[in-house]
């Protein structure tokens, strides 16, 4: 499984990625909107282990994929639609980016080369997200990808002890739209 863009590979993980993953998802600032992190050496082992038994398994329905930077070589970011089963045509979408490659454009370079395969490949009707209301990078790569703010969540999930306002955006397959 992989996806070029411009500067990026995105592709199925192999296990020494764990240890550029490790490099940003150990930061306790990167994780504190998520319910994930900060992780320790055995949860980004763990992680890349998940998605790699993931990739495996038939009728794949889960695309959690390594963001691997083709000029530098190494794995800067994650990037993942899944959905909640093979029938479903609706899919959650995550993603994260090292620090020290932020503010480059290459989380959204990422989000749509995966709009395209989502829904020119696995022919899926509709993607959304949802974030922190403080997480501003994360709702403005959501913005520049088009995809729509159709409301504001709150107490939507408790993340580290407190509640979380989230954002949810959508995107619409543009063969499922009128
Ligand atoms: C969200 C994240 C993936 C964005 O990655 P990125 O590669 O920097 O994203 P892009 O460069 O494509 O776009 C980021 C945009 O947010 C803007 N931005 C970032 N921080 C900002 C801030 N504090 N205030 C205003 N705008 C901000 C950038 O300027 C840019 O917008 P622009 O192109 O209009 O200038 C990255 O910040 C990250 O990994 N965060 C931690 C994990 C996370 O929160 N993931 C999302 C979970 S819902």
């Amino acid at each position: 499984m992989e996806i070029k863009t411009n500067r990026l590979l995105l592709r199925d993980h192999v296990k020494t990625d764990w240890k550029d993953i490790h490099e940003y998802a150990s930061i306790p600032e990167f994780s504190q909107y998520d319910i994930w992190g900060p992780n320790s050496e055995d949860d980004s082992k763990n992680f890349v282990q998940s998605c790699i038994e993931s990739s495996l398994t038939k009728n794949r329905f889960k695309y959690d994929l390594a963001v691997f930077h083709r000029r530098e070589k190494r794995v800067i970011g994650g990037i993942g639609i899944r959905r909640s089963s093979e029938s479903s045509l609706i899919s959650d979408l995550g993603y994260a980016i090292n620090p020290n490659f932020q503010g480059k454009g290459l989380a959204t370079e990422a989000v749509l080369a995966m709009f395209d395969f989502a829904f020119n490949q696995l022919n899926l009707a509709l993607i959304y997200a949802t974030c922190d209301c403080r997480n501003i990078a994360s709702y403005r790569v959501m913005e520049k990808v088009g995809m729509i703010k159709v409301g504001q969540i709150l107490k939507h999930r408790e993340i580290k002890g407190h509640w979380r306002d989230s954002y949810r955006y959508e995107v619409l397959s543009p063969k499922y739209s009128k």
